[in-house]
């Protein structure tokens, strides 16, 4: 008799011991912490509040007056003084080779096409929808300096929007490349 109430009370734990571990509402919750030594860890989370800043803010900001590093800062103001300055001083930093050229191609294909046309003479699909469409680049662009086209790159001009967020600086000079390409002042494929 106390045999089969002991039994009975076993399962009855068990039973509770197993069911205990499951049906939780909260996924992410470990059930019944038996012996909770180290099983919360005192380190702080991504993304979430951090109490050794004075702001508890986890996500700091950079440092005012600091760049990432290889960041070369953009030494133009965004002026017509700062475009005319740009055009005469910048020179490409990225030597011209066929892969640069190839890598300009491909980056011209995904951000610049759709207005400038596959030939850069201003007759992309989406040129067709703008109230002024872009000139061409081997007609009145043809002259124009490499330090302007990474100029407007960077800070936009007129209708076309600034780059700098979804190019590097790298990228919009292996851009400057390829413009030239379609200015018809480089040769290489
Ligand atoms: C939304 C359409 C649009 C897109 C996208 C666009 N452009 Fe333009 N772009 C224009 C228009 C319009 C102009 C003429 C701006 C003006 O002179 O007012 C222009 C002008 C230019 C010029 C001449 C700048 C100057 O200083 O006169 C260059 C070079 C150029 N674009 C290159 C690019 C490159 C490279 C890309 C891709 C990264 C690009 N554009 C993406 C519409 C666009």
């Amino acid at each position: 008799m106390i045999k089969r109430f002991l039994s009975g009370i076993v399962s009855l734990v068990t039973l509770v011991i197993v069911f205990d571990s499951c049906g939780k509402k909260d996924p992410n919750s470990p059930g019944i912490e038996y012996m909770p030594d180290m099983y919360r860890s005192p380190s702080v989370e991504v993304y979430n509040a951090n109490p050794l800043y004075l702001d508890s803010i986890g996500s700091r900001k950079p440092v005012a007056g600091t760049i990432p590093r290889g960041f070369m800062p953009f030494a133009y103001a965004n002026d017509t003084a700062g475009y005319t300055a740009a055009g005469r001083e910048l020179k490409n930093p990225v030597p011209l080779t066929d892969d640069v050229m190839k890598e300009g191609e491909e980056l011209y294909g995904k951000f610049c096409v759709h207005c400038h046309g596959t030939q850069g003479m201003g007759d992309g699909p989406v040129a067709a929808k703008l109230p002024g469409a872009p000139p061409a680049y081997s007609g009145t662009l043809k002259n124009l300096p490499a330090g302007k086209m990474f100029f407007t790159m960077t800070y936009g001009k007129g209708l076309m929007g600034s780059h700098a967020s979804q190019l590097t600086q790298e990228e919009r000079w292996k851009l400057v490349h390829y413009v030239q390409k379609l200015q018809h002042i480089k040769d290489k494929s």
